[in-house]
């Protein structure tokens, strides 16, 4: 009874996944992704979240928690810029903000209006 319902539980979660798989997500026109990439590495953001959470420090970013528009997402990439002192330009935050969109927040594109 218990594996019935373990069993129905995890085609339900396996077609919910499908489903945002097809979603269309959100991506900023501007964010160069291969530069965000790059300003990760050289910035380090991973280092310090592993330190914080331990692992590869991706279990930082967690796209359920307060985080949970791309406007905060840039928002979050832009005030760590700035509290870090990392000097990026805007178009540098969002290309950061565009890499972990793509790798861990996956927010959906906002309906066509
Ligand atoms: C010196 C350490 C350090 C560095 C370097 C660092 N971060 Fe962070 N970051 C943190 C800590 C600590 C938190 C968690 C803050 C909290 O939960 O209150 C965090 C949280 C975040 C979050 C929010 C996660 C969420 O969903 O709540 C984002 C996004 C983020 N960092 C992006 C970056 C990016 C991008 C870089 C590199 C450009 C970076 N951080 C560099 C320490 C760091």
């Amino acid at each position: 009874m218990l594996l019935r319902t373990l069993a129905a539980v995890s085609i339900a979660v396996a077609a919910a996944t499908h489903a945002v798989a097809q979603m269309p997500l959100h991506s900023w026109p501007d964010a160069d992704l291969a530069l965000g990439e790059r300003l990760m590495r050289e910035h380090q953001c991973a280092a310090c979240h592993a330190r914080k959470v331990g692992g590869d420090g991706s279990a930082i970013y967690r796209p359920a928690g307060r985080i949970n528009t791309p406007g905060l997402l840039r928002g979050m990439v832009d005030y760590c810029s700035t509290e870090l002192n990392l000097g990026l330009f805007p178009e540098e935050v969002t290309s950061v903000a565009g890499v972990l969109q793509r790798d861990h927040y996956r927010f959906p594109a906002a309906p066509a209006k």
